[in-house]
């Protein structure tokens, strides 16, 4: 290894897509961001344009490289870490989406989704993809873009059946880091822990399940590889991409919420993390066991490396956190979320205020699709203060559900949780949460530990990194937040799930 070699990571996020560059110590030596268009066509639906993201992405590279003065053959591989199961379909032949992506976030195939819990199928589903059926994976949307997708604007322009050009491999789909592998490669992959939120992968048996691709009809035609998360083989190069003077290997690949993992260097049973961005998502490595949840939580794929065995996580999916101080902002209640941080030590509590942000309806463990947001406890006496300061708690106490019912499927006593994402800069939500959970936080330096942990395995595929060990060496404290002993959320907590009764099942018909 040279010393003025990097490894670089691609972090597609719900928000904006990311490109950092990090050296042997796992410090940042480059980074560029671009958002993009959230596109709400209705009420719950959410979609991406991925020629947007593709071209976003092209752009963050070539800033990060130009503005760190780096040149791409200095990259020893890229790694990819992206927003998961939002899915794309596109056309083999142009390379060209034949429908905005469906965004995690979207809700439109709620009724699909119910139709099949009135047949009896969640506990089928759950035993073979570890997932609780709902609208946020893939297999709904893949079945919605192909039965509503237009024919027209196919790129034959032949208005010919999308199902039968599915049928015939004519179309592609993919999550994020397969539309990206393929757009850098040319070549059709995903990895296991993209594959196994898709709700059409069998978690045991590590393959694309033919019950469920049936259940869903999504042809097994237009389904990418699955490999490896860190990939001695490599996912392909950059050779044919154009805009990349280098053959660099694309050797790694993970879903955002187990790229942190592997970047907070969780490798072992036990290892914990939370991250904040649009939504949190505290997993848990099982290991080689893929524990099933009796409390609402998720089992799911962690990493796997070439050549050894997948290791699992189970997984508290938690919506929207970050995305409520967005809205704060959105509602002109705040200027910046730096902001929250002072507004919310302002005042004492929320004085009985309580924000339930379900936008999204409600992930882990509640599961309610039809949830929506909702704030109680309102007076004349109500200030923004405290509707900041209850937006803050809400993903304190929607962290500690989470958090309860992990303990309670693990046997395990979380000793301290390891925390990342944009919302851990605020001091004061760290503190909470540790006095809401009881568990000590701790901070590390590199924050953007997600685009880290891609980073990490395509590097210890091309041989960048060589050990475990030495990514464990790079892993450094910022700040400890240890539980205040005199702080007693007890009763409060107990209020948060009285508002939180109240938000669930408010779209139902
Ligand atoms: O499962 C959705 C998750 O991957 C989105 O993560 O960081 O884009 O909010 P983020």
């Amino acid at each position: 290894m040279s010393q003025d070699t990097f490894v670089g990571a691609i972090d597609q996020g719900t928000t904006g897509t990311r490109f950092m560059v990090f050296d042997h110590a796992g410090e940042v030596v480059a980074n560029a961001y671009e958002k993009h268009e959230q596109i709400y066509p209705e009420p719950g639906w959410v979609e991406h344009d991925a020629n947007e993201i593709w071209r976003n992405t092209k752009h963050v590279i070539n800033t990060a490289l130009d503005e760190a003065g780096l040149s791409s053959d200095q990259l020893e591989a890229i790694g990819i870490t992206n927003q998961r199961e939002t899915t794309v379909v596109w056309d083999a032949e142009t390379g060209k989406p034949i429908h905005n992506a469906l965004v995690w976030q979207d809700r439109r195939t709620t009724d699909r989704v119910e139709e099949i819990q009135a047949e009896d199928k969640v506990e089928w589903i759950r035993e073979k993809t570890g997932l609780e059926c709902d609208a946020y994976f893939s297999a709904t949307k893949a079945e919605w873009i192909l039965d509503n997708a237009d024919p027209i604007k196919l790129s034959r322009s032949r208005p010919e059946d999308v199902r039968d050009r599915a049928e015939s491999g004519e179309l592609m789909m993919g999550t994020i880091d397969s539309w990206l592998i393929y757009k850098l490669t040319g070549n059709h992959i995903t990895d296991v822990t993209n594959a196994s939120r898709t709700m059409l992968y069998n978690i045991h048996d590590n393959e694309w399940d033919d019950e469920l691709l049936e259940e869903f009809n999504v042809p097994a035609a237009m389904l990418p590889e699955v490999r490896p998360s860190s990939d001695d083989e490599f996912y392909g190069t950059t050779s044919d991409v154009g805009f990349l003077d280098a053959d660099i290997p694309v050797a790694g690949a993970l879903g955002d919420q187990q790229a942190a993992l592997f970047g907070q260097t969780c490798f072992d049973e036990g290892d914990a993390k939370n991250t904040y961005g649009t939504g949190s998502f505290m997993l848990m490595n099982t290991g080689e066991e893929a524990v099933a949840s009796e409390h609402g939580l998720l089992t799911t794929i962690g990493f796997q490396r070439s050549g050894e065995p997948v290791q699992y996580a189970l997984e508290g999916a938690i919506f929207i956190t970050g995305a409520a101080i967005e809205w704060l902002e959105d509602m002109t209640l705040i200027e910046n979320a730096a902001e929250t941080e002072e507004l919310a030590r302002s005042v004492d509590s929320t004085d009985d205020v309580y924000v339930v942000p379900a936008f999204t309806g409600l992930g882990a463990p509640h599961w309610d699709g039809r949830a929506r947001g909702t704030i109680v406890g309102m007076t004349r006496g109500t200030r923004r203060e405290h509707v900041v300061r209850a937006t803050l708690e809400s993903i304190a106490y929607q962290t500690r559900d989470v958090a309860e019912a992990m303990e309670a499927d693990s046997g395990i006593d979380m000793g301290a949780l390891r925390v990342d994402g944009g919302a851990v800069k605020n001091n004061f939500l760290c503190q909470l949460q540790a006095d809401i959970i009881d568990t000590d936080i701790v901070r590390p330096v590199v924050d953007e530990t997600t685009a880290l942990g891609s980073a990490y395995a395509a590097g210890l595929a091309v041989g960048y990194w060589e050990t475990l060990d030495e990514l464990r060496d790079n892993w450094q404290v910022d700040r400890e937040f240890e539980v205040d002993p005199d702080a007693d959320y007890e009763s409060n907590y107990g209020r948060w799930k009285e508002a939180v009764a109240r938000a669930e099942d408010w779209a139902r018909d």
